[in-house]
This record gives structure tokens, sequence and C-alpha cells, in this order.
């Protein structure tokens, strides 16, 4: 099974965009695809479980038959950082926990794994004094290989140039990056910003995605656009 992390440079980024879309296009190419959203901060009761938007929007593009709790295992209500909306629940974010809802996610019979991250790479699971522990932990201990969604706004080549670099120093293979325009404004000197990201990364861009602002289209077919513009070949030639 291929397993791809998809990190970002941000917050808001487009991780959940980009995950739907490339499921999407994974699919397109006969794989069966299996999703994971280990943690989620900003979630709604329905019939007393907690549940997120972006669990859903991922179970709705995957083909793997999960349910939404194996799609999201770990859960809080409020939008806040996880570690602190752990700690108000009085509970722990454990290492153990991801990596069990990952086993149950990487145990289908699904050929390629999408794992979307929270926030950005670093992103604090649980604080101690003696060692705290990132959710970019789990993606060093699964070995997984990492997309780099990066949201084309100003200050974009710091974040970018940051996330890649700790990547690598996490052990970890970056397959490519994907510019998302995630706002209606367009970043000025997008395309110099773009060249200059080519340069100084050096993995392939595997997708430039402009923001779709039609109104008359729904979240889902925005995606199903955005699906046709991803290079998948940089993905699937890597060995597994
Ligand atoms: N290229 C795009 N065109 C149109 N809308 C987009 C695009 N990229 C992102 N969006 C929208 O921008 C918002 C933020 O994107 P998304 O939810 O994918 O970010 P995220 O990185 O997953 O955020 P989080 O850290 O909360 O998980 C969403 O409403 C999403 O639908
Ligand atoms: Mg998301």
């Amino acid at each position: 099974m291929k397993n791809l992390f998809i990190t970002a440079t941000d917050t808001d980024a487009g991780k959940t965009f980009v995950a739907c879309a490339l499921t999407k296009v994974l699919i397109n190419a006969g794989k069966k695809v299996a999703v994971y959203k280990p943690i989620s901060a900003g979630c709604q009761l329905e019939d007393g479980q907690l549940v997120n938007e972006d669990a859903q929007l991922l179970s709705q593009f995957a083909n793997s038959g999960q349910s939404i709790q194996e799609i999201n295992p770990i859960a809080f209500l409020e939008p806040i950082a996880p570690h602190i909306a752990a700690e108000k629940a009085n509970r722990k974010i454990s290492m153990d926990e991801v990596i069990q809802g990952y086993n149950q996610v990487t145990a289908t019979s699904a050929d390629i794994a999408i794992t979307e991250g929270a926030g950005g790479w670093r992103l604090p699971l649980t604080l101690n004094k003696k060692s705290n522990i990132f959710l970019s932990d789990f993606a060093k201990a699964s070995q997984q290989d990492v997309i780099l969604v990066v949201n084309m706004k100003l200050g974009c080549l710091n974040h970018a140039l940051l996330t890649y670099e700790m990547i690598k120093a996490d052990g970890l293979n970056c397959l490519g990056w994907i510019a998302n325009n995630a706002s209606n404004e367009p970043m000025n000197n997008l395309t110099e910003n773009i060249d200059s990201l080519t340069q100084l990364l050096p993995v392939p861009q595997i997708a430039q995605l402009r923001y779709f602002n039609e109104e008359h289209l729904s979240l889902s077919e925005k995606i199903n656009l955005a699906a046709n513009q991803i290079n998948i070949s940089p993905l699937l030639t890597t060995p597994a």
C-alpha cells in the first residue's frame, strides 16, 4: 500500500480540498483509496457523535467503505489547537491512539491511504516536560510520503521552505508540492512566486490550483475540476 500524508503551510491552506481531489484522481486511475484524518478540532454533534466536516468530505470521495469514526477517530468540538482542546476535555492525545487508527485504515484492502494532517507540519499533540509529541512524529513513525500544499499568499515562501526542510530533517520523502489558491484574492506576482518555489523546492510541483469561485458549482464539483489538474505520476512512480 502506498501511504500519502498531506501537510500544508498552514491551516485553511487547502489540505482537505487537495486530499479529496487527489482521492478522486487516484480512483479515476483505478485505485482503491482509504482516507484518514486522525485528529480534528471543530465538529458538530450528530446523534451523540462528534462529526467533523473534513472527515465527511473525505468520506464522500474515498471508496473504501470506511465509517466517519474510522476516518476520524479523535475529534473535539471546538475549533482550537487540538492539544488545548484535549486538555480542556481532560484527556491526552496519545501516539498509540493515532497509530491504532492508522493501522485500521491500512488494514483495509485499499491500494492507497491518504492521511490529512491538521494545521501545519509541527502540530503539537501533547506537551510533556520530557518530550513533546507532534503530528509529524506520527507521519515519521508510519514512514509516510508527504505532499506539501502551499497556500499561495504573502509569506508562503518562508512557510513552504521551512516545512519542506523539516519534512526532510524528519527523514521523510516529500514527493511533491501543490500551489493552491485558497482565497478569492489572488496573490500579487503569483507567477513569480510560483517560479521562486519551483527553484527553491527540489521536488516536483504536481499541481497549480486556481481558486474555484463558480457560484453555481458545489464544493464537490469544484474538487472534481481540481482533480483534473493534478499530475499523479510523481506519486505513483516512487516504490511503495
Ligand atoms: N483551490 C480552491 N478553490 C476553491 N476553494 C478552495 C480552494 N482551496 C481551498 N478552498 C476552500 O478554502 C477553505 C479552506 O480549505 P481546506 O478546508 O481544504 O483547508 P485545510 O488546510 O484542510 O484546513 P484545516 O487546517 O482546517 O484542515 C475551504 O472552504 C475550501 O473548500
Ligand atoms: Mg482540512
